[in-house]
């Protein structure tokens, strides 16, 4: 296995201690959240009883093979913890999520989680938001819509493709990556992509996340916000 294997391995060994039995949990996406939710199948194989809301078909797909009971995002009121990837934060524990594409489901799922719980290994962590382009799942007819609209705001909006068709998210949407370079106010251009006629959701996660835990080559990292006052 490879460092950064190892890393992702590391921060979710960490992440699943936080898991309690009868918990509802969030399984997140992506190939940190896979280990997650490995470790999370061994412990229901030991006896552990836990609901979990999958966000993508991908992670479903592991859980069910893996004995994990499954419910859907509509099914339950609350998240007791979901333990997710990303694809960068900050020290303010903001993210950009979504370049596996599952940013709808893994929003939502995030949106109603008491404790959201992001794993990473270390090429994550980022000064200021941005260089990763922000991944926006739109509705199929306004995909060039959008683009125009980012273009026409100071950014650059790149229009996902999966070979020569374009990429179809679970919910057979489509993405636009906007790229508005490194971000000083990350809430404003989550404002402004939520305006945007046709957009169904945008990869930043803002005020989201509770912890983040980066695996290290001797460890992890555990980045916590600070108490205010
Ligand atoms: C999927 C995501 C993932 O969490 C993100 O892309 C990080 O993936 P990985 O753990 O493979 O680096 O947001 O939509």
């Amino acid at each position: 296995m490879d460092d950064i294997k190892n890393e992702k391995q590391a921060a979710a060994q960490e992440a699943v201690k936080l898991v309690e039995d009868g918990m509802v949990l969030g399984l997140g996406t992506g190939s940190t959240a896979y280990f997650a939710i490995a470790e999370i199948g061994e412990m229901v194989k030991n006896g552990l009883s836990v609901t979990a809301v999958p966000t993508s078909s991908r992670t479903e797909e592991q859980a069910r093979s893996l004995g994990i009971h499954l419910v859907s995002i509509d099914d339950v009121d609350e998240i007791d913890l979901t333990i997710d990837g990303t694809d960068e934060f900050d020290l303010d524990l903001n993210l950009i999520k979504g370049g596996g594409g599952a940013l709808l489901k893994e929003k939502m799922v995030a949106r109603i989680t008491n404790r959201q719980i992001i794993i990473g290994d270390a090429s994550k962590l980022v000064d200021k938001l941005g260089a990763f382009k922000i991944p926006v799942e739109v509705l199929p007819f306004t995909v060039h819509y959008v683009k125009r609209m980012i273009d026409g705001a100071g950014g650059t909006g790149h229009i996902r493709m999966n070979g020569g068709d374009f990429y179809l998210t679970d919910e057979k949407n489509y993405i636009v990556d906007a790229d508005f370079g490194l971000m000083d106010d990350p809430y404003s251009v989550s404002d402004f992509l939520n305006d945007v006629e046709g957009v169904v959701c945008n990869g930043l996660f803002l005020d989201m996340a509770e912890l983040v835990i980066i695996g290290t080559s001797d460890g992890v990292e555990v980045y916590e916000l600070e108490e205010e006052g």
